[in-house]
C-alpha cells in the first residue's frame, strides 16, 4: 500500500472512533436523580435552542430578606440543565450598600468579576495567609477551590457581581449558615469552633438550627 492509501485508513478509523465517542452536550434531564457525574441527559430530539439559553440574570436579586443584604442567583445544572456535565457555572451575586457574602466555601475555582459598584473581595490560603483587595467596576479576582472567601460592598451604591464556576454544581457552603442552620448539638459547635454559648445560640436562632 502506498502512503497515501495508509493515510486514509488511519484516518477513517479515527473518525470512525471519534463519531462514536463524542456527545456535543448533554442537557439534564431533571426527572432523574443527580449522580456523581450529573443527570441523564434528555433526549436530543426533545431539545430546542431555548434549552441552551438561560434568561434569570436580568432582574437584580432581592437583598431585602436577607441578614446580610445580599442575593445570589444561580445557574447551575439544576436551574440551567444545559450546564449538566460541563465543567462550568454561573452566578450573578447582588449586594445591596453594606451587603455581604458571608464567609463561605466550594468545590469549584471561581472567578468573580465586578459589574457595578466598589467592594472587598478576600480568601484565606490554607497557610491562613489572606489576599484580600478593593474590587471596582470591570476588575476581577481569582478564589481557589474549597478556601474560604467573602465580599463585602463597601460602596454607596449596591454591588453586582458575577461569579464563574469550574463545575456545574459547586455546592455552595457558607460559614455562619452552615454553623447556624444544622442540627448538631449546640455543645459541639462550642467545642469544635470555640464560640460561646450565646454566640452559638444566636446563629442557631438567627438561621434556625435545632438542638
Ligand atoms: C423583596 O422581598 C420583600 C419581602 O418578601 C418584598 O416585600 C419586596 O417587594 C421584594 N422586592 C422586590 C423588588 O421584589
Amino acid at each position: 500500500m502506498d502512503q497515501p492509501m495508509i493515510f486514509l485508513m488511519m484516518l477513517s478509523i479515527l473518525l470512525s472512533f471519534s463519531s462514536a465517542s463524542v456527545v456535543d452536550f448533554c442537557v439534564a434531564d431533571l426527572n432523574y436523580p443527580v449522580g456523581p457525574a450529573g443527570f441523564p441527559c434528555k433526549n436530543p430530539a426533545t431539545l430546542t435552542s431555548n434549552d441552551f439559553v438561560f434568561s434569570g440574570f436580568s432582574v437584580a436579586g432581592n437583598t431585602s430578606n436577607s441578614i446580610f443584604k445580599s442575593a445570589i442567583t444561580k445557574a447551575n445544572h439544576h436551574t440551567f440543565p444545559a450546564l449538566n456535565g460541563l465543567g462550568i457555572s454561573i452566578s450573578r451575586l447582588d449586594l445591596a450598600v453594606g451587603g455581604i457574602a458571608p464567609l463561605h466555601t466550594h468545590r469549584a475555582d471561581e472567578m468573580v468579576l465586578v459589574i457595578e459598584g466598589t467592594i472587598i473581595s478576600g480568601f484565606i490560603a490554607s497557610d491562613n495567609t489572606a489576599y484580600y483587595k478593593t474590587m471596582n467596576k470591570g476588575d476581577i479576582m481569582i478564589l481557589p477551590q474549597s478556601l474560604l472567601h467573602f465580599q463585602i460592598n463597601i460602596g454607596d451604591i449596591p454591588a453586582v457581581l458575577f461569579v464563574s464556576l469550574n463545575s456545574p454544581s459547586p455546592g455552595f457552603q457558607f460559614l455562619p449558615l452552615s454553623l447556624g442552620s444544622n442540627n448538631l448539638p449546640s455543645e459541639i459547635i462550642e467545642k469544635t469552633t470555640l464560640l460561646d454559648p450565646q454566640q452559638v445560640k444566636k446563629l442557631k436562632n438567627v438561621f434556625r438550627g435545632t438542638n
